[in-house]
């Protein structure tokens, strides 16, 4: 059997030709994403939907040939699975009814989660089954602190005061919600590797944004959990961590969650990296802005990291998410660069 390429890099193996993904492949930057997203109704419903995310999670794959598959779903359906409201608003972002303090920490009961987000395992099954071997399916939950932050904040935030106000003045009761999402995590990520997911990635978007000295608890801590007890499921299953924002931390969080391979942002610079890749598998970290602009840009961008990551095991993406007005020949073009 052809073992694919993304799956070899994460097993520690260099590459001639790095496999390729990317964050947000599937989105409102591809015309075929816009036109089934305007009839799916709600992005929640869409999500939801086996059939409509199957397809979306696919039309990336069928456009570029890309070495890893990811999911279509959203970090906050954890939340939702939990009984929590979510609806997302054009131009707002997801919104949430804010968690304030213990008293409004859901429990997890296991069953009842479960059979909200059985349409999400049955979606994975679904695009596994329509995937060519070679190609890696790889499934994702948001890290306990980012997912909290969204709970916290009720939706996206510019400072998480309100995050980071719980977290230092009742860690207790801020831990007592981080313990429900290390469960919940636990719970969806082991579903989507039985329906079939391959890879598992931890998305801690907002990682930077712990303080210092709450980096170890709230970021690295309930990180190092879930990945412990997946293994203890899954015993060889890759884990990528993107503890975005993280800087000179990255090395640190790496070492102590255990994550199989570092997904690193665009602020972390290529020398790093470098340095980073000695220990374990890194991807990244093209500038999504890099992708927008083209050309000569593009290109010297691509081949600067190319070259600097040729020595070791290495998984190319971008640092963050694909933006919407991102060109699709742009991204042609950045494939056929890395294969080329
Ligand atoms: O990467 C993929 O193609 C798979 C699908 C995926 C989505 N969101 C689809 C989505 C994945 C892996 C995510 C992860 C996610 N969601 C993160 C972590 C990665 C990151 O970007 O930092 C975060 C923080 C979220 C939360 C979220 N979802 C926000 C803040 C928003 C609104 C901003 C926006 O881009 O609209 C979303 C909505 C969302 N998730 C969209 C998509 C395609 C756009 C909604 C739409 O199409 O109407």
């Amino acid at each position: 059997m052809s073992r694919s390429l993304l799956l070899r890099a994460l097993a520690g193996e260099t590459l001639d030709t790095p496999p390729i993904w990317l964050m947000r492949q599937a989105g409102r930057y591809l015309p075929e994403y816009r036109e089934l997203r305007a009839r799916a109704g709600s992005f929640v419903d869409l999500c939801l939907s086996p059939e409509l995310a199957a397809e979306v999670t696919l039309q990336p794959i069928r456009r570029f040939g890309f070495d890893g598959a990811i999911l279509f779903s959203d970090i906050l359906m954890v939340p939702y699975g939990l009984g929590r409201p979510l609806r997302f608003e054009e131009g707002r972002g997801p919104i949430l009814e804010p968690v304030v303090d213990r008293a409004g920490i859901p429990a997890y009961d296991a069953d009842a989660f479960h059979k909200v987000l059985a349409p999400i395992y049955e979606t994975v099954s679904r695009v596994r089954a329509a995937l060519a071997p070679e190609t890696a399916l790889i499934g994702f939950a948001g890290a306990p602190w980012t997912v909290a932050s969204y709970m916290v904040e009720g939706g996206s935030s510019r400072d998480f005061a309100a995050l980071k106000l719980w977290a230092w003045r009742d860690p207790e009761g801020f831990g007592a919600l981080m313990d429900v999402l290390v469960d919940a995590t636990v719970g969806y990520l082991d579903r989507q590797v039985r329906a079939g997911a391959q890879v598992v990635k931890l998305f801690d978007s907002w990682a930077g944004a712990a303080p210092e000295t709450q980096f170890e608890r709230w970021v690295v801590q309930p990180t190092a959990t879930i990945v412990r007890r997946l293994r203890e499921i899954h015993p060889d299953l890759p884990v990528i961590g993107f503890a975005r924002g993280a800087g000179a931390q990255t090395r640190g969080y790496g070492a102590a969650t255990g994550v199989t391979a570092l997904a690193l942002d665009s602020g972390i610079p290529l020398a790093m990296a470098c340095a980073l890749q000695a220990e374990r598998p890194v991807q990244g970290n093209l500038d999504p802005i890099a992708l927008v602009a083209g050309g000569d840009a593009l290109t010297s961008e691509v081949d600067r990291i190319l070259e600097a990551m040729a020595g070791g095991p290495f998984v190319f993406n971008l640092g963050h998410g694909i933006v919407p007005h991102t060109p699709p020949e742009h991204v042609a073009a950045l494939v056929a660069r890395v294969r080329g």
